[in-house]
């Protein structure tokens, strides 16, 4: 009998040790309770209640509500958000089921594909199937959907906790190249007085997109830069890509190629594919010599000066691999100077168009994982996990005295534990600001809490609307980060006209980060929630088991953000009376108590609504220009 007898563990097959676990639990017998078992199919199913609702998933696309859609954790450099993907960059097999009357949680701890078909195939079902056998299938039972979320961190562990800093807000851009670039988005910003706390350095800082190096010529003087910024009160955060260049003399290439670090194909030899820097080695994350060295190489920056680190293209991406490459070039001989019909036509551009991110690229190559030699699609999953844990140990082990900012964009269960995520390249569109709502609390189930999306949107242009609502939305998640892609509109917050609305809407973050660094600190050692769905907190309320765009923050407010273009207010669900504050900063604001049920409710576009909820109280620090110099001794107090 297991001391943590909420959580039964069913053993399939010959599971691997994926790392996402920290607890040991012996294994029952017989197969998981709730679904029946079919071991021809490897299903399992579920037959779901009128009134059950599926939560969890962590990072997907759709509602927090998962019915109605397959869902498949096979991570996935997708820039495409769309309601028709089944993956995006994170698998997090872990769901709750729940119809108030009783609920139960589970967790596939399976780093390969696991196909979650919640009411997809037949509206009534839930069918989870993995397409290897060898897996630990848990289940959790509890009383109530965050004692779900308690015993599965009690399994996987707590959550990282970022340096403080890191709760402020930051300014990324893919295209800025220069030291001097950067140096203007400082200046710019503190000309107008928007408090920063950071700004992201995108590939564009290295010397033909090899990590761990600094271009010379851009940056001629890097480390007195870094304390430059550093005065400012600006901490640079890079980015660093998985794919290492493969160019003779550069020491990660050569290190790797001697020590037999990089992921190998069946003969032996390196596999070569294509990303940034052009073509790369892919270390062995999973090699534990491997992971320690790679995990080292960080030090080059930290003795720089730079703390803080955003991991990318780690899913794995893959642009193409030399080997694909050469079957497509023999695939279209087939087809040049003959008469192609519609569909040759088709397949001829399928050849074409399927050579990024090729299902077959990743049955090529290895890795050297707890000693066994495996297949990557096997572990697929646990790549970008992986590379962030070898940089959290890295920190662990060489700046023991410092706390290291840490996310990634791929992501598997147990990564929670060394980093934070960013929900990767969405895109600057008003249904990706909902999806972002509706995203965070799934993260936070899933113990992923320092987490947030490219703020203003990603692809494409953002407009001064949206990106307006947006920040209202961005100063209530724990990592705030404005970021666009090459090519795009410029989004700094001074590009706009109403630059006064954006200093007062960043301002108001950083008097709140009191309130959010107390409920963040709270979901970590209480293994709870930074954002829940009304749901979990009104359970006998069935309203709120459909209301998707209000969220609870911590424990004492309520927010509904507005995200739709050219809405002057919303309508806003209340469960109970509450005390609404309508912010237009820090210290303008208006009050008014409402009562429970349905309010259209006014939200200027310089508007940010936040609710208190009865007995509860908001404490809000006086803004200043970055985290280190808020005044957390004289708060200010709203109540309720
Ligand atoms: C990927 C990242 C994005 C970054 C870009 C260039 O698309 O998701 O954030 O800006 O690569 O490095």
């Amino acid at each position: 009998m297991s001391d943590f007898n909420n959580i039964k563990k069913y053993v399939f097959g010959t599971p691997l040790k994926t790392g996402a676990t920290v607890i040991d639990v012996p294994a029952s017998e017989g197969t998981p309770d709730h679904f029946k078992y079919n071991p021809q199919l490897g299903t399992f199913t579920y037959n779901l209640k009128d009134k059950d609702m599926v939560f969890g998933l962590g990072e997907t696309v759709r509602g927090i509500n998962k019915r109605g859609w397959k869902y498949v954790s096979n991570n996935a450099d997708e820039p495409h958000h769309e309601e028709t993907k089944e993956s995006l960059y994170a698998s997090q097999n872990f769901l709750i089921v729940d119809d108030v009357t009783g609920c139960f949680g589970i967790f596939v701890d399976d780093p390969g594909k696991v196909e979650f078909d919640i009411g997809y195939t037949n509206l009534d079902k839930l069918v989870i199937r993995a397409e290897h056998n060898d897996y630990d299938f848990y289940v959790f039972n509890g009383e109530s959907p965050l004692e779900l979320v308690k015993a599965f961190r009690t399994l996987v562990g707590k959550s990282y906790v970022p340096p403080i800093w890191a709760f402020g807000y930051g300014q990324s851009r893919w295209g800025y190249k220069t030291a001097e670039d950067i140096r203007e988005v400082a200046t710019r910003y503190k000309e107008l007085g928007i408090p920063l706390d950071m700004i992201y350095m995108d590939i564009d800082y290295m010397q033909d997109f090899k990590d761990f190096t600094i271009n010379p010529e851009r940056f001629p003087d890097f480390e007195n830069f870094v304390k430059e910024m550093r005065a400012e009160g600006i901490h640079l955060i890079p980015i660093i890509d998985a794919g290492v260049k493969i160019e003779k003399g550069y020491d990660v290439y050569e290190e790797g190629v001697k020590n037999g670090f990089f992921c190998k194909k069946e003969d032996g030899t390196n596999l070569v594919a294509a990303v940034w820097p052009g073509k790369v080695h892919f270390p062995d994350f999973l090699n534990e010599k491997a992971a320690k060295w790679f995990g080292d190489k960080y030090k080059v920056l930290t003795d720089a000066g730079i703390e803080g680190f955003w991991n990318d293209m780690n899913e794995p991406a893959i642009f193409y691999t030399e080997d694909h490459l050469k079957e497509v070039f023999e695939g279209l001989k087939e087809f040049e100077g003959k008469e192609i019909d519609i569909f040759e036509f088709f397949n001829f551009k399928d050849l074409v168009s399927s050579i990024d991110n090729n299902p077959e690229d990743y049955r090529r190559f290895y890795h050297e994982f707890n000693g066994q030699r495996v297949r990557h699609d096997r572990v697929h999953n646990l790549y970008g996990f992986y590379m962030t844990k070898a940089a959290g140990e890295a920190f662990a082990r060489n700046n023991p005295d410092k706390d290291i900012l840490l996310f990634s964009r791929a992501s598997y269960t147990g990564m929670h534990r060394y980093g934070g995520v960013w929900t990767g390249d969405n895109s600057a569109w008003w249904s990706h600001l909902l999806l972002n709502i509706k995203q965070m609390p799934s993260l936070s189930m899933t113990g992923f809490l320092y987490a947030g999306a490219d703020v203003g949107g990603f692809n494409g242009n953002t407009t001064e609307d949206l990106m307006m609502r947006w920040v209202e939305f961005g100063i209530f998640t724990p990592l705030f980060r404005n970021h666009a892609a090459l090519g795009t509109r410029n989004q700094e917050l001074y590009r706009f006209e109403r630059t006064e609305d954006f200093k007062n809407l960043v301002g108001l973050r950083y008097a709140l980060i009191p309130y959010i660094c107390v409920s963040f600190i709270n979901a970590v050692v209480n293994d709870g929630m930074y954002m829940q769905p009304l749901s979990f907190v009104y359970r006998n309320d069935e309203r709120t088991r459909e209301v998707e765009d209000q969220l609870i923050v911590g424990d004492s407010i309520m927010i509904a953000p507005v995200h739709e273009q050219n809405a002057n207010g919303r309508y806003v669900y209340l469960p109970e009376k509450m005390k609404l504050i309508r912010f237009r900063s820090y210290d303008d604001y208006d009050t008014e108590i409402l009562k429970a049920g349905d309010h259209y409710i006014k939200a200027a576009l310089n508007e940010v609504l936040v609710f208190i909820l009865p007995g509860h109280e908001l404490k809000l620090a006086k803004p200043a220009r970055n985290v280190g110099e808020l005044d957390v001794e004289h708060l200010k107090v709203i109540s309720f």
